[in-house]
C-alpha cells in the first residue's frame, strides 16, 4: 500500500471529518462507528523556543472517535523525578506533543512537571496515562484516574488505556466509558491486548477501544495484530519501537545498510518503517540529540525493497520475556 498516497488523502479527509478539542469540549466524544477512519494528517509544530530550527512537521492519525493523535510521541518508562521533568520539557521544547506515561512508571508528577515547565499549551498536547493492574474493576480505577489527573496537574486526558488484561477488565472499562461520556478523558483504550482479548471484552461494549499499544518493533511486527486492528478499526501503537535497543537494533546491518542509502541512522529507519505501516510510536530517550533524531523522519521514504528487508528481521517473539 502507498501510505504517502493514503496520507495525502486522509489529509484532506481528515480536515473535514476531524474534531477539535474546542468542538469535543463543545460537543462531547459522540462514538460513531460508521464514519470510523484511522488517517494520516499534518500541521507545522512549534517547538517552544520557536525558532525556524525547532519548526517540525508532524504528522497525525485520526482515531475512531473523530480526534486526532499525533502519530510519533515520546515514551517516558524509567524517565522519573527531576532528570525525568527535564527530559519531559526538552522532548516538548524540541517538537513532541504526545506524551506516554503510566501510573506504573510511577512518574506522573514528573511528567506533569515536565509539562509546565515547557511552557507549552496544555490543548497542543495529547497526554495518555494508563490504569495499572492493581488498580482494575469499576470503583479502583475511578480512584486511579482520579490519582493520575492529580499528580499529572491535569483536568483531562487524552487517552486513557487499560494497561494489561488482567483483573477485572469490564469493571474498569464500565468506569472508563463514564469517564469518556463526562468528557475527562477524550479517548480510550487498551494495551497489551491480543485480538482474541479484543473479541472477548469488547464485542458488545457501548465503546469500542479506540487504540491498543502493543510491542510493535522490527524483531517483533506482529502482523496478524496489525490486521485485526486495522479491520476493527482500532489504532495500533507500537512500545519499545527500538526494543529498547536490544539484540543489536542500533547496529543492526539490515538497518544500517538501508539508513545509508537516505543518510539516515537505524533508529530513523525504524521509526520511519513504523509511519509507513500507520503505526504510532513513543521512543525514549534521554538525551536532546536523540530527542531531535528520533523526530527527522518524515523527509525519507523507504520503498518497497526496504521494507521487505524489514519485514525480513522479524523474529516473531518477544524481545521481554520477563515482562510476560
Ligand atoms: N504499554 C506497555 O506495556 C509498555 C511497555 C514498555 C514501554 N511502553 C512505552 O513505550 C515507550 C518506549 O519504549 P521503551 O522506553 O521501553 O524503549 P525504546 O523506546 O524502544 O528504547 C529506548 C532506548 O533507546 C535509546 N535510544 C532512543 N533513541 C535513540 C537513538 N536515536 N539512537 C540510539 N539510541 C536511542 C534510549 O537511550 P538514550 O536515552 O541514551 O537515548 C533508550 O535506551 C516507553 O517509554 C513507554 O512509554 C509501554
Amino acid at each position: 500500500m502507498n501510505t504517502k498516497l493514503l496520507g495525502d488523502s486522509m489529509e484532506k479527509k481528515n480536515q473535514m471529518n476531524g474534531i477539535s478539542r474546542r468542538k469535543f469540549l463543545q460537543t462531547g466524544a459522540t462514538f460513531v462507528a460508521s464514519t470510523v477512519v484511522a488517517g494520516f494528517g499534518a500541521s507545522k509544530i512549534l517547538g517552544a523556543a520557536n525558532t525556524a530550527s525547532t519548526v517540525r512537521t508532524m504528522k497525525y492519525v485520526t482515531l475512531n472517535n473523530g480526534i486526532k493523535m499525533p502519530i510519533l510521541g515520546f515514551g517516558t518508562l524509567y524517565l522519573t523525578g527531576s532528570d525525568g521533568e527535564k527530559c519531559i520539557s526538552d522532548a516538548i521544547t524540541v517538537g513532541y506533543r504526545l506524551i506516554d506515561t503510566a501510573t506504573i512508571y510511577n512518574n506522573e508528577d514528573a511528567v506533569g512537571a515536565g509539562i509546565k515547565r515547557s511552557g507549552v499549551n496544555r490543548e497542543e498536547l495529547f497526554v495518555t496515562s494508563k490504569v495499572w493492574v492493581d488498580d482494575s474493576g469499576y470503583e479502583k480505577t475511578k480512584t486511579a484516574f482520579e490519582t493520575s489527573l492529580e499528580k499529572l496537574g491535569l483536568d483531562y486526558l487524552d487517552l486513557y488505556l487499560i494497561h494489561r488484561p488482567r483483573g477485572d477488565v469490564k469493571g474498569s472499562w464500565k468506569a472508563m466509558e463514564e469517564l469518556y461520556k463526562e468528557k475527562r478523558i477524550r479517548a480510550i483504550g487498551v494495551s497489551n491486548f491480543e485480538p482474541n482479548q479484543i473479541n472477548e471484552f469488547f464485542a458488545d461494549s457501548e465503546i469500542k477501544p479506540a487504540l491498543n499499544q502493543i510491542e510493535t518493533h522490527a524483531y517483533f511486527q506482529q502482523p496478524g495484530a496489525h490486521e485485526f486492528l486495522n479491520q476493527h478499526k482500532i489504532q495500533m501503537q507500537a512500545w519499545s519501537p527500538f526494543a529498547q535497543g536490544r539484540n543489536g537494533m542500533f547496529t543492526n546491518e539490515t538497518l544500517s545498510e538501508i539508513g545509508k542509502k537516505y543518510n539516515k541512522t537505524n533508529a530513523q529507519v525504524c521509526l520511519r518503517w513504523h509511519y509507513q505501516r500507520g503505526i504510532v510510536t513513543i521512543p525514549r530517550t534521554s538525551q536532546i540529540a536523540h530527542m531531535t533524531e528520533n523526530l527527522d523522519i518524515f523527509d525519507f521514504e523507504l520503498d518497497a525493497t526496504d521494507m521487505n528487508a524489514i519485514s525480513g528481521l522479524d523474529l516473531n517473539t518477544t524481545q521481554f520475556p520477563e515482562w510476560e
